[in-house]
Protein backbone atom coordinates (compact mmCIF):
# COMPACT_ATOMS: atom_id res chain seq x y z
CA UNK A 1 0.00 0.00 0.00
CA UNK A 2 0.77 3.43 -0.98
CA UNK A 3 2.26 5.76 1.99
CA UNK A 4 -0.92 7.91 3.02
CA UNK A 5 -1.64 11.58 3.32
CA UNK A 6 -3.69 12.75 6.15
CA UNK A 7 -6.01 15.68 4.09
CA UNK A 8 -7.28 16.55 7.28
CA UNK A 9 -3.95 17.20 8.66
CA UNK A 10 -3.18 19.03 5.19
CA UNK A 11 -5.90 21.51 5.68
CA UNK A 12 -5.19 22.29 9.05
CA UNK A 13 -1.48 22.58 8.58
CA UNK A 14 -2.11 25.17 5.93
CA UNK A 15 -4.38 27.40 8.15
CA UNK A 16 -1.81 26.85 10.85
CA UNK A 17 0.62 28.98 8.34
CA UNK A 18 -1.97 31.32 7.42
CA UNK A 19 -2.16 30.02 3.87
CA UNK A 20 -4.51 27.93 1.57
CA UNK A 21 -3.85 24.24 -0.15
CA UNK A 22 -3.48 24.87 -3.71
CA UNK A 23 -5.17 21.83 -5.67
CA UNK A 24 -5.50 20.76 -9.05
CA UNK A 25 -8.86 20.18 -10.10
CA UNK A 26 -10.13 16.95 -11.56
CA UNK A 27 -10.40 17.14 -15.37
CA UNK A 28 -11.20 14.73 -17.53
CA UNK A 29 -12.64 15.71 -21.48
CA UNK A 30 -14.22 13.74 -24.30
CA UNK A 31 -12.53 13.71 -27.87
CA UNK A 32 -12.73 11.67 -31.23
CA UNK A 33 -10.11 9.07 -31.89
CA UNK A 34 -10.06 7.33 -35.32
CA UNK A 35 -9.71 3.92 -33.58
CA UNK A 36 -9.04 2.47 -30.77
CA UNK A 37 -8.89 -1.23 -29.12
CA UNK A 38 -11.03 -0.27 -26.04
CA UNK A 39 -13.81 -0.36 -28.00
CA UNK A 40 -13.11 -2.76 -30.60
CA UNK A 41 -15.36 -5.38 -28.59
CA UNK A 42 -18.47 -2.82 -29.59
CA UNK A 43 -17.33 -2.73 -32.61
CA UNK A 44 -17.59 -6.08 -33.06
CA UNK A 45 -21.04 -6.87 -31.37
CA UNK A 46 -22.29 -4.27 -34.20
CA UNK A 47 -22.88 -1.49 -31.15
CA UNK A 48 -20.74 1.15 -32.62
CA UNK A 49 -20.55 1.61 -36.61
CA UNK A 50 -19.74 5.75 -36.56
CA UNK A 51 -15.78 5.60 -38.19
CA UNK A 52 -14.64 7.67 -35.34
CA UNK A 53 -15.44 7.27 -31.60
CA UNK A 54 -15.78 9.43 -28.34
CA UNK A 55 -13.23 8.53 -25.77
CA UNK A 56 -12.55 10.38 -22.25
CA UNK A 57 -9.10 11.88 -22.34
CA UNK A 58 -8.05 12.18 -19.05
CA UNK A 59 -6.19 15.79 -18.21
CA UNK A 60 -5.52 15.25 -14.77
CA UNK A 61 -3.56 12.03 -15.06
CA UNK A 62 -0.61 10.88 -13.25
CA UNK A 63 2.45 12.44 -15.72
CA UNK A 64 0.00 15.89 -15.55
CA UNK A 65 -0.17 15.48 -12.06
CA UNK A 66 3.62 14.97 -11.68
CA UNK A 67 3.96 18.20 -13.51
CA UNK A 68 1.93 20.12 -11.32
CA UNK A 69 3.08 18.73 -7.66
CA UNK A 70 6.73 19.66 -9.14
CA UNK A 71 5.40 23.89 -9.79
CA UNK A 72 3.86 24.02 -6.37
CA UNK A 73 0.57 22.20 -6.49
CA UNK A 74 -0.36 20.71 -3.05
CA UNK A 75 -3.34 18.42 -3.51
CA UNK A 76 -4.19 17.00 -7.24
CA UNK A 77 -7.58 14.85 -8.12
CA UNK A 78 -7.73 12.36 -10.61
CA UNK A 79 -9.91 12.75 -13.39
CA UNK A 80 -13.77 11.98 -12.77
CA UNK A 81 -13.89 8.35 -13.22
CA UNK A 82 -16.72 6.35 -13.46
CA UNK A 83 -17.56 3.84 -10.24
CA UNK A 84 -19.25 1.42 -12.04
CA UNK A 85 -16.62 0.78 -15.03
CA UNK A 86 -14.18 0.89 -12.36
CA UNK A 87 -15.89 -1.42 -9.93
CA UNK A 88 -16.77 -3.61 -13.38
CA UNK A 89 -14.04 -3.76 -15.43
CA UNK A 90 -10.19 -4.24 -15.39
CA UNK A 91 -9.21 -2.45 -18.44
CA UNK A 92 -10.97 0.73 -17.09
CA UNK A 93 -9.07 0.37 -14.48
CA UNK A 94 -6.01 0.02 -15.95
CA UNK A 95 -7.01 2.94 -18.91
CA UNK A 96 -8.14 5.29 -16.05
CA UNK A 97 -6.31 5.18 -12.89
CA UNK A 98 -2.15 5.09 -12.97
CA UNK A 99 -0.51 6.48 -9.67
CA UNK A 100 3.33 5.54 -8.34
CA UNK A 101 4.61 6.42 -5.26
CA UNK A 102 5.31 9.69 -5.34
CA UNK A 103 1.67 10.62 -6.61
CA UNK A 104 0.70 11.91 -3.74
CA UNK A 105 -1.39 13.76 -1.72
CA UNK A 106 -4.28 12.35 -4.12
CA UNK A 107 -7.92 12.37 -4.52
CA UNK A 108 -9.53 10.05 -6.86
CA UNK A 109 -13.05 11.57 -7.89
CA UNK A 110 -15.95 9.51 -8.87
CA UNK A 111 -19.45 9.69 -11.01
CA UNK A 112 -21.64 7.59 -9.29
CA UNK A 113 -25.43 7.56 -8.94
CA UNK A 114 -25.63 4.88 -6.49
CA UNK A 115 -24.23 3.59 -2.74
CA UNK A 116 -23.13 0.45 -4.02
CA UNK A 117 -20.98 1.62 -6.93
CA UNK A 118 -19.62 4.48 -4.93
CA UNK A 119 -18.63 2.25 -1.93
CA UNK A 120 -17.27 -0.72 -3.76
CA UNK A 121 -15.29 1.77 -6.03
CA UNK A 122 -13.73 3.50 -3.27
CA UNK A 123 -12.50 0.41 -1.52
CA UNK A 124 -11.38 -0.92 -4.37
CA UNK A 125 -8.78 2.24 -5.33
CA UNK A 126 -8.30 2.77 -1.56
CA UNK A 127 -4.74 1.50 -1.25
CA UNK A 128 -3.33 3.70 -3.61
CA UNK A 129 -5.10 7.54 -3.01
CA UNK A 130 -5.65 9.48 0.13
CA UNK A 131 -9.42 10.17 -0.61
CA UNK A 132 -12.12 9.60 -2.55
CA UNK A 133 -14.71 12.55 -3.67
CA UNK A 134 -17.67 12.47 -5.33
CA UNK A 135 -18.71 14.55 -8.41
CA UNK A 136 -21.94 16.52 -8.04
CA UNK A 137 -20.99 19.39 -10.25
CA UNK A 138 -21.07 17.87 -13.77
CA UNK A 139 -24.10 19.53 -15.72
CA UNK A 140 -23.27 17.96 -19.16
CA UNK A 141 -26.55 16.30 -20.39
CA UNK A 142 -25.87 12.55 -21.01
CA UNK A 143 -24.79 13.00 -17.01
CA UNK A 144 -27.73 14.33 -15.98
CA UNK A 145 -29.89 12.11 -17.83
CA UNK A 146 -27.88 8.98 -16.00
CA UNK A 147 -28.53 10.71 -12.38
CA UNK A 148 -24.72 11.49 -12.29
CA UNK A 149 -23.17 14.78 -11.36
CA UNK A 150 -25.46 17.75 -10.66
CA UNK A 151 -28.31 15.99 -11.45
CA UNK A 152 -27.27 14.42 -7.93
CA UNK A 153 -28.14 17.75 -6.23
CA UNK A 154 -31.80 17.60 -6.97
CA UNK A 155 -31.88 14.52 -4.27
CA UNK A 156 -29.24 15.37 -1.23
CA UNK A 157 -30.58 12.67 0.61
CA UNK A 158 -29.00 10.53 -1.82
CA UNK A 159 -25.74 12.42 -1.92
CA UNK A 160 -25.87 11.97 1.77
CA UNK A 161 -26.14 8.32 1.61
CA UNK A 162 -23.46 7.45 -0.76
CA UNK A 163 -21.41 10.10 1.29
CA UNK A 164 -22.27 8.45 4.66
CA UNK A 165 -21.92 5.13 3.68
CA UNK A 166 -18.28 5.55 2.15
CA UNK A 167 -17.20 7.83 5.65
CA UNK A 168 -18.83 4.78 8.00
CA UNK A 169 -16.69 1.72 5.75
CA UNK A 170 -13.67 3.64 5.66
CA UNK A 171 -10.74 4.99 8.52
CA UNK A 172 -11.23 8.16 9.44
CA UNK A 173 -7.88 9.08 8.20
CA UNK A 174 -8.98 8.56 4.42
CA UNK A 175 -10.12 11.67 2.88
CA UNK A 176 -14.15 11.52 2.03
CA UNK A 177 -15.34 15.01 0.18
CA UNK A 178 -17.64 15.83 -2.72
CA UNK A 179 -17.74 18.54 -5.28
CA UNK A 180 -20.49 20.57 -5.66
CA UNK A 181 -22.06 23.73 -7.62
CA UNK A 182 -24.13 26.48 -6.22
CA UNK A 183 -28.11 25.65 -6.62
CA UNK A 184 -28.77 29.69 -7.29
CA UNK A 185 -26.83 32.32 -7.85
CA UNK A 186 -28.56 34.75 -5.83
CA UNK A 187 -29.87 33.37 -2.74
CA UNK A 188 -27.82 31.14 -0.91
CA UNK A 189 -30.18 29.64 1.31
CA UNK A 190 -30.38 26.16 -0.32
CA UNK A 191 -26.79 25.73 -1.01
CA UNK A 192 -26.17 26.21 2.58
CA UNK A 193 -28.75 23.82 4.01
CA UNK A 194 -27.53 21.52 1.49
CA UNK A 195 -24.07 22.05 2.26
CA UNK A 196 -24.93 21.72 6.50
CA UNK A 197 -26.74 18.51 5.38
CA UNK A 198 -23.91 16.90 3.66
CA UNK A 199 -21.38 18.18 6.54
CA UNK A 200 -23.46 16.04 8.50
CA UNK A 201 -21.99 12.67 6.96
CA UNK A 202 -19.00 13.33 8.25
CA UNK A 203 -17.23 13.86 5.14
CA UNK A 204 -13.32 15.58 5.23
CA UNK A 205 -13.61 18.94 3.30
CA UNK A 206 -16.50 20.18 0.33
CA UNK A 207 -15.78 21.93 -2.85
CA UNK A 208 -17.74 24.18 -4.45
CA UNK A 209 -17.51 25.58 -7.54
CA UNK A 210 -19.01 28.86 -7.48
CA UNK A 211 -21.43 29.22 -10.23
CA UNK A 212 -24.70 26.98 -10.68
CA UNK A 213 -25.18 24.41 -13.12
CA UNK A 214 -26.85 26.09 -16.06
CA UNK A 215 -23.94 29.18 -16.01
CA UNK A 216 -20.95 28.47 -18.19
CA UNK A 217 -17.81 29.57 -17.44
CA UNK A 218 -18.07 33.15 -19.00
CA UNK A 219 -20.52 34.16 -15.81
CA UNK A 220 -18.37 35.20 -13.36
CA UNK A 221 -18.10 33.43 -9.97
CA UNK A 222 -20.13 34.39 -7.57
CA UNK A 223 -17.54 34.75 -4.67
CA UNK A 224 -19.76 35.76 -2.14
CA UNK A 225 -21.14 33.06 -2.53
CA UNK A 226 -18.30 30.72 -1.31
CA UNK A 227 -18.06 33.35 1.40
CA UNK A 228 -21.22 32.70 2.72
CA UNK A 229 -20.74 28.74 2.35
CA UNK A 230 -17.13 29.02 4.11
CA UNK A 231 -18.80 30.95 7.10
CA UNK A 232 -22.09 28.49 7.40
CA UNK A 233 -19.87 25.25 7.81
CA UNK A 234 -17.20 23.97 9.89
CA UNK A 235 -15.03 21.97 7.68
CA UNK A 236 -12.69 22.99 5.08
CA UNK A 237 -14.15 24.48 1.82
CA UNK A 238 -12.39 24.79 -1.19
CA UNK A 239 -13.21 27.33 -4.05
CA UNK A 240 -13.37 26.84 -7.31
CA UNK A 241 -13.58 28.53 -10.36
CA UNK A 242 -11.92 31.62 -12.57
CA UNK A 243 -8.29 30.71 -10.89
CA UNK A 244 -5.85 32.02 -13.87
CA UNK A 245 -2.76 33.02 -11.66
CA UNK A 246 -1.49 32.84 -8.17
CA UNK A 247 -2.79 36.19 -7.30
CA UNK A 248 -6.13 35.38 -8.06
CA UNK A 249 -6.08 32.71 -6.30
CA UNK A 250 -4.65 34.24 -3.33
CA UNK A 251 -7.49 36.68 -3.93
CA UNK A 252 -10.12 34.26 -3.67
CA UNK A 253 -8.40 33.31 -0.24
CA UNK A 254 -8.42 36.34 0.88
CA UNK A 255 -12.06 37.39 0.05
CA UNK A 256 -13.84 34.03 0.33
CA UNK A 257 -11.53 32.77 3.27
CA UNK A 258 -11.76 29.49 1.97
CA UNK A 259 -9.17 26.53 3.44
CA UNK A 260 -7.79 25.40 -0.40
CA UNK A 261 -8.27 26.83 -4.20
CA UNK A 262 -8.71 24.71 -7.00
CA UNK A 263 -7.80 25.73 -10.76
CA UNK A 264 -8.61 23.39 -13.32
CA UNK A 265 -8.60 25.81 -17.05
CA UNK A 266 -5.94 27.70 -15.75
CA UNK A 267 -3.77 25.08 -14.71
CA UNK A 268 -4.65 23.29 -18.18
CA UNK A 269 -3.21 26.41 -20.15
CA UNK A 270 -0.30 27.41 -17.34
CA UNK A 271 0.70 23.94 -14.77
CA UNK A 272 3.03 26.53 -13.42
CA UNK A 273 0.14 28.21 -11.77
CA UNK A 274 0.74 27.87 -8.59
CA UNK A 275 4.33 28.50 -8.43
CA UNK A 276 3.67 31.85 -9.24
CA UNK A 277 4.53 32.40 -13.07
CA UNK A 278 1.79 34.16 -14.88
CA UNK A 279 2.32 32.26 -18.47
CA UNK A 280 3.83 28.89 -18.88
CA UNK A 281 7.18 29.24 -18.21
CA UNK A 282 9.41 27.49 -21.06
CA UNK A 283 11.31 25.16 -18.50
CA UNK A 284 7.52 24.01 -17.54
CA UNK A 285 7.42 22.95 -21.34
CA UNK A 286 10.29 21.36 -21.20
CA UNK A 287 9.56 19.20 -18.13
CA UNK A 288 6.57 17.90 -19.40
CA UNK A 289 8.41 16.60 -22.64
CA UNK A 290 11.17 15.02 -19.46
CA UNK A 291 8.19 13.54 -17.49
CA UNK A 292 6.51 11.79 -21.62
CA UNK A 293 9.62 10.87 -22.75
CA UNK A 294 10.29 8.59 -19.12
CA UNK A 295 6.46 7.49 -19.64
CA UNK A 296 7.25 6.59 -23.14
CA UNK A 297 4.33 4.02 -23.73
CA UNK A 298 2.37 4.57 -20.16
CA UNK A 299 1.07 7.98 -21.85
CA UNK A 300 -1.25 8.00 -25.02
CA UNK A 301 -0.43 10.19 -27.83
CA UNK A 302 -3.15 12.05 -27.05
CA UNK A 303 -2.29 13.22 -23.57
CA UNK A 304 1.61 14.11 -24.54
CA UNK A 305 -0.04 16.32 -27.35
CA UNK A 306 -3.16 17.96 -25.45
CA UNK A 307 -1.35 19.25 -22.79
CA UNK A 308 1.55 20.39 -24.73
CA UNK A 309 -1.38 22.08 -27.22
CA UNK A 310 -3.04 23.64 -24.08
CA UNK A 311 0.08 24.89 -22.27
CA UNK A 312 1.51 26.67 -25.49
CA UNK A 313 -1.29 28.65 -25.81
CA UNK A 314 0.73 31.78 -24.58
CA UNK A 315 4.40 30.81 -26.39
CA UNK A 316 3.88 29.76 -29.49
CA UNK A 317 2.04 31.77 -32.05
CA UNK A 318 -1.67 30.83 -33.43
CA UNK A 319 -0.07 29.54 -37.01
CA UNK A 320 2.47 27.43 -35.09
CA UNK A 321 -0.81 26.05 -32.72
CA UNK A 322 -2.50 25.00 -35.87
CA UNK A 323 0.94 23.35 -37.18
CA UNK A 324 1.18 22.05 -33.79
CA UNK A 325 -2.52 20.78 -34.06
CA UNK A 326 -2.09 19.00 -37.52
CA UNK A 327 0.83 17.14 -36.73
CA UNK A 328 1.31 13.67 -38.00
CA UNK A 329 -0.06 11.20 -34.71
CA UNK A 330 3.71 10.51 -33.89
CA UNK A 331 5.35 11.70 -30.33
CA UNK A 332 8.24 12.40 -32.06
CA UNK A 333 7.18 14.46 -35.29
CA UNK A 334 5.55 16.74 -31.78
CA UNK A 335 8.75 16.32 -29.72
CA UNK A 336 10.82 17.76 -33.30
CA UNK A 337 8.60 20.64 -33.38
CA UNK A 338 8.49 21.78 -29.78
CA UNK A 339 12.13 21.37 -29.87
CA UNK A 340 12.23 23.55 -33.27
CA UNK A 341 9.79 26.12 -32.06
CA UNK A 342 10.89 26.66 -28.62
CA UNK A 343 14.14 27.40 -26.62
CA UNK A 344 14.15 24.30 -24.94
CA UNK A 345 17.86 23.48 -25.15
CA UNK A 346 18.90 26.34 -23.66
CA UNK A 347 16.96 26.21 -20.61
CA UNK A 348 18.75 24.93 -17.35
CA UNK A 349 15.96 23.82 -15.37
CA UNK A 350 17.46 23.94 -11.76
CA UNK A 351 13.72 22.84 -9.82
CA UNK A 352 13.74 19.48 -11.30
CA UNK A 353 16.27 18.75 -13.80
CA UNK A 354 16.55 15.32 -14.91
CA UNK A 355 14.05 13.81 -12.09
CA UNK A 356 13.34 10.13 -12.45
CA UNK A 357 10.05 9.67 -11.77
CA UNK A 358 9.39 6.46 -10.16
CA UNK A 359 7.50 3.34 -12.12
CA UNK A 360 3.90 2.89 -12.47
CA UNK A 361 2.65 1.16 -9.18
CA UNK A 362 1.14 -2.35 -10.18
CA UNK A 363 -2.35 -1.76 -8.81
CA UNK A 364 -4.41 -5.19 -8.24
CA UNK A 365 -8.42 -4.78 -7.15
CA UNK A 366 -10.62 -7.34 -6.09
CA UNK A 367 -14.06 -7.42 -7.52
CA UNK A 368 -15.22 -9.27 -4.93
CA UNK A 369 -17.06 -7.20 -2.45
CA UNK A 370 -18.86 -5.53 -5.75
CA UNK A 371 -19.97 -8.79 -6.91
CA UNK A 372 -21.52 -9.91 -3.84
CA UNK A 373 -23.45 -6.41 -3.45
CA UNK A 374 -24.45 -6.33 -6.71
CA UNK A 375 -25.92 -10.03 -6.72
CA UNK A 376 -28.36 -8.74 -3.99
CA UNK A 377 -29.64 -6.10 -5.84
CA UNK A 378 -32.81 -5.64 -7.57
CA UNK A 379 -32.84 -7.39 -11.19
CA UNK A 380 -34.26 -3.83 -12.51
CA UNK A 381 -30.45 -2.31 -11.28
CA UNK A 382 -28.41 -1.51 -14.34
CA UNK A 383 -25.43 -1.94 -13.01
CA UNK A 384 -26.19 -5.78 -12.61
CA UNK A 385 -27.68 -5.93 -15.73
CA UNK A 386 -26.00 -8.09 -18.53
CA UNK A 387 -22.70 -6.87 -17.64
CA UNK A 388 -20.09 -9.09 -19.33
CA UNK A 389 -16.45 -8.32 -18.21
CA UNK A 390 -14.28 -9.27 -21.54
CA UNK A 391 -17.05 -7.93 -23.87
CA UNK A 392 -17.43 -4.21 -22.58
CA UNK A 393 -16.19 -1.44 -20.49
CA UNK A 394 -18.91 -1.05 -18.56
CA UNK A 395 -22.45 0.93 -18.46
CA UNK A 396 -20.69 4.37 -19.24
CA UNK A 397 -18.94 3.32 -22.44
CA UNK A 398 -22.07 1.69 -23.46
CA UNK A 399 -23.83 5.16 -22.36
CA UNK A 400 -21.36 7.51 -23.87
CA UNK A 401 -22.19 5.14 -27.14
CA UNK A 402 -26.04 6.25 -26.94
CA UNK A 403 -25.24 10.45 -26.82
CA UNK A 404 -22.49 9.75 -29.53
CA UNK A 405 -25.12 8.35 -31.99
CA UNK A 406 -27.83 10.94 -30.65
CA UNK A 407 -24.91 13.76 -31.73
CA UNK A 408 -24.43 11.83 -34.82
CA UNK A 409 -27.65 12.19 -35.53
CA UNK A 410 -28.19 15.53 -34.58
CA UNK A 411 -25.45 16.87 -36.61
CA UNK A 412 -26.09 14.85 -39.72
CA UNK A 413 -23.13 13.26 -39.57
CA UNK A 414 -20.69 16.75 -39.61
CA UNK A 415 -18.45 16.45 -36.96
CA UNK A 416 -18.64 18.94 -34.11
CA UNK A 417 -15.26 21.09 -33.54
CA UNK A 418 -12.87 18.20 -33.21
CA UNK A 419 -15.52 16.28 -30.92
CA UNK A 420 -13.97 18.20 -28.38
CA UNK A 421 -16.73 18.45 -25.87
CA UNK A 422 -15.77 19.68 -22.14
CA UNK A 423 -17.36 18.86 -19.06
CA UNK A 424 -17.68 22.02 -18.30
CA UNK A 425 -19.91 24.00 -20.86
CA UNK A 426 -17.25 25.70 -21.46
CA UNK A 427 -14.99 27.09 -24.30
CA UNK A 428 -12.69 25.21 -26.26
CA UNK A 429 -9.12 25.55 -25.14
CA UNK A 430 -7.58 24.76 -28.69
CA UNK A 431 -8.66 24.74 -31.41
CA UNK A 432 -7.20 21.42 -33.06
C1 LIG B 1 -11.30 20.10 -19.39
C2 LIG B 1 -12.14 20.09 -18.16
C3 LIG B 1 -12.48 18.89 -17.57
C4 LIG B 1 -13.23 18.84 -16.39
N1 LIG B 1 -13.47 17.66 -15.80
C5 LIG B 1 -14.06 17.61 -14.57
C6 LIG B 1 -14.15 16.40 -13.84
O1 LIG B 1 -13.71 15.35 -14.28
N2 LIG B 1 -14.76 16.45 -12.61
C7 LIG B 1 -15.24 17.61 -12.08
O2 LIG B 1 -15.76 17.60 -10.95
N3 LIG B 1 -15.14 18.77 -12.75
C8 LIG B 1 -14.55 18.79 -13.97
N4 LIG B 1 -14.40 19.98 -14.62
C9 LIG B 1 -14.82 21.22 -13.96
C10 LIG B 1 -13.62 21.81 -13.19
O3 LIG B 1 -13.10 20.95 -12.22
C11 LIG B 1 -13.99 23.14 -12.54
O4 LIG B 1 -15.01 22.93 -11.61
C12 LIG B 1 -14.46 24.21 -13.55
O5 LIG B 1 -13.71 24.14 -14.75
C13 LIG B 1 -14.31 25.60 -12.97
O6 LIG B 1 -12.97 25.85 -12.64
P1 LIG B 1 -12.02 26.79 -13.56
O7 LIG B 1 -12.72 28.09 -13.68
O8 LIG B 1 -10.74 26.82 -12.80
O9 LIG B 1 -11.89 26.12 -14.90
C14 LIG B 1 -13.67 20.04 -15.81
C15 LIG B 1 -13.35 21.26 -16.42
C16 LIG B 1 -12.58 21.29 -17.57
C17 LIG B 1 -12.24 22.61 -18.19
Amino acid sequence: MKEKTNIRHLFSSAAERNTFLKICAPMVRYSKYESVSLLEPFRAKRLVSMPRLILLFHCSRLEFRNLVRSYGTDLAFTSMIMADSFCQSEKARLNEFTTNEDDTPLIAQFAANNTIDFLSASEMVYPYVDGVDLNCGCPQRWAMAEGYGSALLKTPELIADMLGTVRRNMPSTFSVSVKVRLLSSSDQKHTIDMCRQLEATGITFLTVHGRTAPEMTKVPVHKDALQEIKQSIAIPMVANGDIFTLADAEQMYSQTKCDGVMAARGILSNPALFAGYRSTPVECVKRWMDICQQADTDITYQCMHHHFSFMTESLLAKRLRYELNSLPKEKHKVYEFIRTHLPLDGVVDEGNGGKQYPEKTSCTYSEQKYRERTATRSKNSRAADGYDPEASEGNFFQSKRVELDETAAAQNGEDSVDGVDFMDGGSLLFDE
